[in-house]
């Protein structure tokens, strides 16, 4: 047999986005409003609405990814722009804007990978079922699927839902809803009821569309013990179990991770299983694991104790505070500085290069299944010089180390089959807005969403971009 040397000749060459992060035209093409038009994670920071306006940009940058040589772009589709109230009457200016999309990706050569659901909920179906938690999303979701799969047929990678395990880890503040602590049963409903769906629209993807791909993509890690006492090692694999394999497992095995019940006695968690549900998970049968990783974690025991949240200051957006605290699952574990991680040489921020390695071989060892890495990557704010130039070599020295070590994960066995990471263009992030930077291409705006509504949002090319080409059109080799 053939012994793997470094990237196969067809990798996924990429890069990812969502589309309420880069669209913006929140008001335009008849599109319904989402849960994100209104309510934002942080009030202090441009909001989803002009975002970067790929709704008029999106043949300039799509030129500019062919331009950087892309194989691959991931975005996702609005739910709202398709189906403005979330179900019912279709818009065909939305069926026709992402028609546009792809009939401009094609003529690049640039292979689409089409989230479904990436975060922005029509906000008609947040209002009639109040979310995940109702079973009746499953039948909104297929539907809304199978509205996709015959729109657009050609599409060969196809992703259910964008971090849904996300959505559970932090949910336990309800952070775009009411604020209020959401109980560990209710969170854990909604991730059953959104898992049935996911399998639901991978047997439909399967029937519809026989030569597609299809499969999740959660946000995927894997747990470093804390120490070499036995105890942290058992709750890193606990914390694998709780954060990772309780999504992809049920998908794959159609069960969930054994361990995931002891928590559940602990949390007073009951899940309502329908009489099929365990079956329809078991046969669907993804083809792939698609997976966003920024660096994996790292994890010491904890015993149990009831959490108590009355001291977390939700309001102060800049205090993460809260996010440390919703990292804590008592009698599992908690996430704990890593000391061994990499000094980035020109910021001096800590990141883990090793992430992709060692979780794309855990996954291909658990699934047999192939990995496209969906997201990766590095987001901090950006200086555009007045030639029109964006030095950000601390980007670049962070996705060249990951794509090192990545390259050996390869070769070591997993079959990693493409790297998208985050992001193509400028976008507005989940917390912190667009001067949270993490494109190749530089998009001219800041927070303020009056100037947004007018602002030319010019396109720059950062350093990263032609660096980025270069890797790509040397398969890896030039780093
Ligand atoms: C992932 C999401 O969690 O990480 C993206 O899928 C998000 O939507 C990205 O933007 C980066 O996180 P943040 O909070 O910096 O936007």
């Amino acid at each position: 047999s053939e012994t793997n040397k470094g990237f196969p000749k067809d990798f996924l060459w990429g890069a990812s986005s969502s589309a309420a992060q880069v669209e913006g035209g929140f008001d335009q093409g008849g599109r319904g409003l989402s849960i994100w038009d209104v309510k934002t994670l942080n009030p202090n920071t441009a909001s989803f609405h002009y975002a970067s306006d790929f709704y008029s940009h999106y043949k300039e940058d799509i030129a500019l990814m062919a331009e950087m040589g892309f194989k691959a772009y991931r975005f996702s589709i609005s739910w709202s722009r398709i189906l403005p109230e979330g179900e019912g009457e279709v818009s065909q200016a939305g069926i026709q804007f992402y028609r546009n999309v792809l009939d401009e990706l094609h003529k690049y050569n640039i292979e689409p990978v089409v989230t479904i659901y990436h975060f922005d909920l029509p906000l008609a179906l947040q209002e009639k079922y109040g979310g995940w938690i109702n079973r009746q999303m499953i039948d909104a979701y297929v539907n809304y699927c199978r509205i996709l799969f015959k729109n657009y047929p050609e599409v060969k990678y196809w992703l259910t839902y964008n971090e849904q395990n996300m959505l559970t880890f932090f949910g336990a503040f309800d952070m775009l809803g009411s604020g209020n602590p959401k109980s560990n049963n209710d969170l854990y409903n909604e991730a059953h009821v959104g898992l049935v769906a996911q399998a639901k629209a991978i047997h439909l993807c399967h029937e519809l569309l026989p030569d597609a791909w299809i499969g999740p993509a959660p946000n995927l890690t894997t747990s470093y013990p804390a120490s070499a006492d036995p105890k942290d090692y058992i709750a890193a694999q606990n914390m694998d179990d709780l954060r990772n394999n309780f999504y992809t497992d049920a998908l794959v095995f159609g069960r969930y991770p054994q361990s995931v019940y002891a928590y559940f006695e602990m949390n007073d968690v009951v899940l309502d299983v329908h009489e099929d549900d365990f079956e329809i998970m078991r046969t669907c049968k993804p083809d792939f694991i698609g997976f966003n990783c920024y660096g994996n974690d790292t994890t010491e025991h904890l015993d149990y104790y009831e959490l108590d949240f009355s001291d977390v200051d939700m309001s102060d957006n800049t205090n993460k505070s809260y996010l440390m605290k919703l990292m804590e699952k008592p009698g599992v574990g908690k996430s704990v500085v890593n000391p061994y991680f990499a000094e980035n040489s020109v910021d001096g921020n800590r990141y883990d290069p090793y992430a992709i390695r060692v979780t794309a071989r855990r996954l291909t060892e658990r699934y047999h299944l192939p990995v496209l890495l969906t997201e990766n990557g590095y987001g901090r704010p950006d200086t555009l010089t007045e030639d029109g130039q964006i030095h950000d070599d601390y980007r670049i020295e962070h996705l060249r180390e990951t794509i090192k070590q990545m390259k050996i994960g390869i070769e070591e066995g997993a079959q990693l089959i493409g790297y998208c990471p985050w992001s193509a263009m400028d976008l507005v992030s989940t917390r912190e807005g667009i001067s949270k930077r993490y494109g190749f291409i530089y998009v001219d705006r800041d927070e303020d969403d009056v100037k947004a509504q007018t602002a030319e949002m010019k396109r720059y090319r950062k350093d990263s971009f032609h660096w980025y080409k270069k890797v790509i059109a040397s398969n890896g080799e030039i780093l």
